[in-house]
């Protein structure tokens, strides 16, 4: 990141409220992001907090009640609903908790739809997708239906079939949230693959300790706001308000998260040099 580059996301004072049984709830309010690109990023908080609603944000799918979002310094939101359609499809990748394959259909021909539905030649969808699963690791797993999957080898199809149209960000929703630990650990490791190799940026959010400290950027979700998970931590400069860098988490529980991801670290000699 240099001071004169364009982030790839960059959400000013973003607000979301969602009417419910006549109710107002602000979910998100204030937030200010920014995400640059290459950028590995986590983001954590306790459960409705607001992350899914931020990622529906970043990725579009939903949009904000107030506020801005700049993708490379465009003002996404002020293009049509088709122009946002084609944008997503274009631009960004899903991976969600449970990964919605489609079970009738084998791993290749998975990775391969979103080409067919654009109208790809259908061998060069394929050629792509082959790529894309060997790069995940499914190679051997090609004409294999999800039910004749891993729980975490359909998430790799997943993630190789959100790579498909080569997004430029990567959103993943809790990927490893009904998976073993060491399967988790597995997608994840793809997923820093990836964004060694081809520079997606990605986006995950998770509550595991262990694996978010395997992401450089660490968010917490915080009344509404994108807080440091460790106040001061440099890695945020620029990224989040500079009037928030010390910001310490209200709940007790996102604290008890804090120090257990401080304490993976610790135990596995990764400890950035916060403050430092
Ligand atoms: N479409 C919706 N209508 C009303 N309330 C919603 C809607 N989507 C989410 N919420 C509420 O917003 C809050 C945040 O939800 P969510 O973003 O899913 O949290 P998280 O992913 O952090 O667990 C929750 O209280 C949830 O009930
Ligand atoms: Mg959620």
């Amino acid at each position: 990141m240099t001071e004169s580059e364009t982030p790839l996301l960059d959400l000013q004072g973003l607000k979301k409220e969602f009417m419910h049984r006549g109710s107002k709830l602000t979910v998100l309010k204030n937030l200010d992001f920014r995400v640059f690109k290459g950028d590995r990023v986590v983001i954590m908080g306790p459960s409705g907090a607001g992350k899914s609603t931020l990622l529906q944000v970043m990725g579009t799918l939903d949009s904000p009640s107030e506020g801005t979002m700049l993708f490379d310094g465009e003002d996404i939101f002020e293009r049509s609903s088709k122009g946002l359609a084609r944008f997503r499809n274009d631009q960004i990748g899903f991976v969600f908790q449970f990964h919605h394959l489609l079970p009738e259909f084998t791993a290749l021909e998975n990775v391969m739809m979103p080409g067919l539905i654009g109208r790809m030649d259908r061998q060069q969808a394929e050629d792509r997708a082959v790529k894309l699963l060997t790069q995940v690791g499914l190679e051997d797993r090609l004409q294999h239906q999800p039910g004749e999957l891993s729980g975490g080898e359909q998430q790799r199809v997943a993630v190789a079939r959100a790579l498909f149209r080569k997004p430029r960000l990567l959103l993943a929703d809790e990927p490893t949230g009904n998976l073993d630990p060491k399967t988790g650990a597995g997608i994840h490791a793809t997923l820093r693959e990836l964004n060694e190799e081809t520079g997606v940026t990605v986006i995950v959010v998770t509550h595991d300790p262990r694996l978010a400290q395997t992401l450089p950027i660490r968010v917490l979700v915080d009344q509404g706001r994108l807080i440091p998970q460790q106040p001061g931590d440099p890695r945020l400069e620029g990224r989040i308000p500079a009037e928030l860098m010390d910001c310490e988490p209200q709940d007790a529980g996102q604290k008890r998260l804090v120090e257990a991801i401080a304490r993976q670290e610790a135990q596995d000699g990764t400890t950035a040099e916060v403050g430092a």
